[in-house]
């Protein structure tokens, strides 16, 4: 049986509980986020061809160090490094590396940082150069999905009206859904209850409640839903080498919708990048 609990109430560890944030909490997780797309926002202009994933890598922490904040990302279950960059077929979970951008490329970088003990978590989608039609195509109906699931959140839908949202707009466009990772619960701890699922129907999952903080982080696949995580344990890439995208939002929910904590402060979330 789920339950929910008053955050204040609840340890500073994984309990399987939903917990309810007040104003307070709003206002923390408010400026972690702010910070969070701010560096999302910066890095607009850093990845470019001829760039390193480590380069984007160091600018991730020096921009968090300077702002009081260290990425969540860095010793987490022994993972390295200060944020993920997934190239391409790479799904989640990409490490940084030597790895030189292209022209053609399309990268997710995400970023989790921890400001006075409030987590952010967000990412997006950067073209390097000029890209081909169906990758920003892919990008913008992955913007989508994120969008429309974000769309659905209220107080007293389930989750799934989320994943139900999020599938049906992928699917609309011959895309396929990842099942293997999800969205979370987020706050004080790093990935928490409840789990957010991508696909499914309106009457899976749990009742949202005023106050319940999680993100939204749909990876979307121009060919079959498949992954596999290559030997370095973390790289997620799809089976069948099809390209993926992902954009990941984090949000509280409202008595009458939701409030993103992760919107770009220079509008830059989306870069519109098809030409038309
Ligand atoms: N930021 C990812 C998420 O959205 C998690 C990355 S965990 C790491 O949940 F260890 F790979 F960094
Ligand atoms: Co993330
Ligand atoms: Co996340």
């Amino acid at each position: 049986m789920v339950s929910y609990i008053p955050y204040k109430k609840a340890p500073l560890k994984y309990t399987g509980q939903i917990r309810l944030f007040d104003k307070q909490a709003f206002v923390g997780m408010r400026k972690a986020c702010n910070l969070a797309a701010h560096c999302l926002d910066e890095l607009t202009n850093i990845v470019k061809p001829g760039i390193t994933t480590t380069e984007i890598d160091r600018f991730v922490f020096s921009f968090g160090a300077d702002h009081g904040a260290l990425p969540a990302d860095l010793n987490y279950r022994g993972y390295m490094h200060s944020c993920c960059t997934s190239i391409n077929h790479v799904v989640c979970h990409g490490i940084p590396d030597a790895r030189i951008l292209r022209d053609g490329d399309i990268i997710n970088i995400d970023v989790t940082y921890i400001l006075d003990g409030w987590h952010a978590d967000t990412s997006r989608m950067y073209p390097v150069g000029k890209i081909k039609r169906a990758a920003a195509r892919l990008m913008e109906v992955t913007h989508k999905c994120l969008m429309s699931g974000i769309a659905a959140v209220r107080p007293g839908v389930r989750t799934g009206a989320i994943g139900a949202a999020i599938q049906h707009s992928a699917e609309e466009e011959r895309c396929s859904v990842v099942r293997d990772f999800c969205g979370h619960g987020v706050g004080q701890i790093f990935h928490d209850a409840p789990n957010i699922l991508h696909y499914g129907s309106p009457d899976d999952g749990v009742q949202l409640y005023e106050g319940m903080i999680f993100t939204i982080e749909p990876m979307i696949n121009l060919g079959k839903p498949g992954v596999k995580i290559l030997n370095d344990g973390w790289t997620a890439v799809t089976r069948d080498r099809s390209l993926s995208a992902q954009y990941e939002h984090t949000l509280g929910v409202t008595a009458t919708g939701c409030e993103i904590f992760t919107l770009s402060p220079k509008d830059l979330f989306f870069l519109h990048s098809v030409p038309r």
